[in-house]
């Protein structure tokens, strides 16, 4: 079956995603069809998924001539930082890569990240070719061209995603099959990802999510094929009108001021996909206070989420007056004031500013908080 083809095209370049089963054993191949044809390319890998999506990347790539080097690097949030990026790059030098190579980016999104900014600098930039490993970074953070590393403070905390560029990638190649070994509970969090593009941009997908919620659920390859092709169609449409997040794209943060406020307070409790299906739910609050989110709307986000198995409150308490001092951090701030992207109707939200920290408090309230 031919793969979904969706090309970018935005200010600074224009790329092709593809989307098919076993792509992961013909990324050489299609490298070279697209007349990409590294003279080296430094394989980073998540050293967990090493063995199988790696393995096969390495292979396909060799059989196509390409001279190969496996980095593999600990995916965590705690090791996505500049060290890392510097140990990344010396092992590139000592090998002599020069701007005819490129990096090929095989794992979840720190990986993504972390390879797409050592790319974007090493050498003040080289090609990036991203092939992720989770749905998350299939549908999300592969495409687009957001890097960065998380900054490690005075005091040692980490300041996420910090340090980064816009740097698109040179071809993003997603292989659902590699998301039969994903654990259940990492698909799912993608699949929230994937709700949130439904609410912003895609009334009909909603529908097919709803539709097709068991499917999903039991990682059908097919299907998920098909998720992720509507997806990736999603956010080329987006990032190619906005690719640096002065108006449009700040819609993908949906859910987002409010997940990450999550994650800053639960330490490690909930997924990052967890956090967005509880912020997706938080977010309809504020809309309906201000009359502009008909609360038909939060019923049927919180039972769509529900049906592919994510959560939509909080797993404990916790003092709103702690999440709002953890929003109040969120580098996503213009003047001082936080922005809320408010969901008016599936397939309509707007961005908002000056929030009243009343109606924040009222979102928190309606998952739990
Ligand atoms: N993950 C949000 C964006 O790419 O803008």
């Amino acid at each position: 079956m031919q793969p979904h083809t969706i090309d970018v095209q935005t200010e600074s370049a224009d790329y092709r995603v593809l989307v098919g089963r076993g792509l992961v054993r013909e990324v050489g191949a299609r490298l070279r069809s697209a007349g990409i044809r590294p003279r080296i390319a430094a394989i980073v890998c998540d050293e967990s998924v090493g063995a199988g999506a790696g393995s096969a990347v390495e292979a396909s790539l060799a059989s196509a001539g390409i001279a190969t080097l496996r980095l593999p690097m600990p995916a965590s949030e705690e090791r996505k930082t500049l060290a890392t990026v510097e140990s990344l790059c010396a092992a590139m030098l000592d090998v002599g890569l020069d701007r005819a190579c490129a990096v090929v980016a095989v794992g979840g999104g720190v990986v993504g990240d972390v390879a797409g900014f050592a790319a974007a600098t090493y050498m003040r930039g080289i090609a990036c070719i991203q092939v992720p490993t989770t749905l998350l970074a299939m549908v999300d953070a592969s495409v687009g061209g957001k890097t960065a590393v998380n900054l490690v403070r005075g005091d040692g905390t980490l300041a996420k995603n910090m340090i980064g560029s816009f740097t698109q990638p040179g071809m993003v190649v997603c292989d659902p099959e590699v998301l039969a070994t994903l654990p259940a509970r990492d698909l799912r969090s993608g699949l929230a990802e994937c709700v949130k593009h439904a609410l912003i941009a895609d009334p009909a997908m909603l529908a097919w999510i709803e539709a097709n919620a068991d499917p999903l659920h039991a990682a059908d390859p097919d299907t998920l094929c098909e998720l992720v092709a509507r997806n990736v169609r999603i956010k080329a449409r987006i990032v190619g009108e906005d690719e640096r997040e002065a108006a449009l794209r700040a819609y993908l943060n949906l859910g987002h001021t409010f997940a990450h406020a999550i994650e800053a307070r639960m330490h490690g409790a909930v997924t990052h996909g967890e956090a967005v299906a509880i912020g997706l739910v938080a977010a309809c609050a504020p809309g309906e206070a201000m009359g502009v989110t008909d609360p038909a709307l939060r019923v049927r986000t919180v039972a769509v989420l529900q049906r592919v198995g994510l959560p939509v409150t909080l797993p404990r308490a916790v003092r709103a007056g702690e999440l709002l001092d953890a929003m109040a951090s969120d580098k996503k701030k213009r003047d001082g004031a936080l922005r809320f992207v408010v969901p008016h109707a599936a397939g309509n939200v707007q961005v908002e500013f000056g929030v009243p920290a009343a109606l924040v408090g009222r979102a928190w309230a309606a998952v739990g908080g």
